[in-house]
């Protein structure tokens, strides 16, 4: 038995199979919504029901809350229709673009730029183009079948010559995926991938200005994103903040000065938030979302592109919207949920 889902106002159909999520259903008919996560954890793809009945499967209260459900708001990753639906939803031109493909990649190499932060680069097949976004992530799809995503740090046009992709990974002590990365993982390892997903790419239909905020290893994507608008030219007016607690932490704070000389309307302002003396640091100090607002009271006319931390995404879309006037569609994030954020209070 299958459902029709019809998104309001684009008009677009597409059909859901008996308890299969919403968005899985998109992302394999290719009609692009907003999302991230894909695990009931960071909430980008809420949207209202306006028809209809769904059961939602396991979820974060902080990405839906009891009150947001009884006011007819769904999670799409976890909600399956239990009749025909009609939502409410922005549809995302270009997220349905290229097909979701499952390869097998091997480990070239593993450099540790920061203790904490491993940059690896991965091999794909040769002679089959692996076309994404920028900004968008793969999943490692590990022995047990858990999967753990990460973000492309370089822009797809590199892909074409030399077909690896770059990743950018934090270690979090206890996660089953990153003790690997920081402890057994060697250079020839092969590794299951899928990919390409997510929303989280820049939008080219329009001039306006543009915020990239980074924290820790957030600017994986945001790389990526400036790779793709060197590539191209890009005049847009744009400023990178990269937040992190230490000079250490930003690891490649090289590569985003020069950055500024080859992307004629960058600016960079990196921003830590726990600088020890022995960094010298006397550039920007405090919590990097902080730092925007003070720098652009008024975001009415801007685009923010924000990716790392789920405390600072969720502060920044929260702060940016309330108190610098940033219209709500113009916020566009990947969160970097973990275990810790689907099992925390
Ligand atoms: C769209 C997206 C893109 C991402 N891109 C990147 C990226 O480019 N770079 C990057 O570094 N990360 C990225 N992440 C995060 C990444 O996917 C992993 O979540 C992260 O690397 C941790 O994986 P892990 O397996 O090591 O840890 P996990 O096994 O997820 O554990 C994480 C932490 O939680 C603790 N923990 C485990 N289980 C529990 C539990 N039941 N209760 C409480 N605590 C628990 C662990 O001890 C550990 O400290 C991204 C996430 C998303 C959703
Ligand atoms: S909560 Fe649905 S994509 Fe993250």
């Amino acid at each position: 038995m299958s459902f029709t889902v019809t998104v309001q106002p684009s008009g677009k159909t597409f059909t859901v199979e008996r308890d299969e999520p919403i968005l899985q259903a998109a992302i394999r008919q290719g009609v692009g919504l907003p999302y991230g996560c894909r695990d009931g954890a960071c909430g980008s793809c809420k949207c209202r029901m306006l028809e209809g009945r769904v059961i939602h499967g396991v979820h974060q209260q902080k990405a839906l809350s009891h009150e947001e459900e009884g006011a007819g708001l769904v999670l799409t990753c976890q909600a399956a229709p239990q009749s025909d639906i009609v939502l409410e939803a922005r549809t995302v031109p270009g997220a349905g673009e290229f097909a979701i493909r499952k390869l097998p990649s091997r480990v070239v190499s593993i450099s540790k730029p920061a203790p904490d932060v491993a940059i690896v680069r991965l091999q794909l097949p040769a002679n089959d183009l692996f076309q994404y976004r920028a900004g968008q992530y793969i999943e490692f799809i590990l022995r047990d079948g858990a999967r753990r995503s990460y973000s492309m740090a370089n822009a797809p046009h590199t892909v074409i010559d030399t077909p690896q992709l770059e990743l950018h990974i934090r270690h979090l002590p206890g996660g089953k995926f990153t003790d690997h990365v920081f402890g057994a993982m060697k250079e020839k390892e092969i590794l299951r991938v899928e990919g390409p997903f997510g929303s989280f790419f820049l939008r080219e239909d329009t001039d306006k200005p543009i915020i990239l905020l980074a924290s820790g290893t957030g600017f994986a994507p945001i790389k990526a994103i400036i790779e793709y608008m060197i590539w191209k030219g890009s005049e847009r007016k744009a400023v990178l903040y990269w937040g992190c607690r230490g000079r250490a932490d930003l690891y490649l704070n090289a590569w985003a000065e020069e950055a500024t000389a080859r992307l004629a309307n960058l600016r960079y302002v990196p921003v830590l938030s726990e600088p020890k003396p022995e960094d010298d640091w006397h550039g920007r100090t405090g919590l990097v979302h902080e730092a925007v607002m003070h720098d652009f009271p008024n975001l009415l006319e801007h685009q923010v592109y924000a990716c790392g931390a789920p405390i600072m995404v969720e502060s920044a879309e929260r702060d940016f919207i309330a108190r610098c006037g940033l219209p709500d569609d113009e916020f566009y994030a990947d969160s970097f949920t973990s275990e810790a954020d689907k099992h925390g209070p």
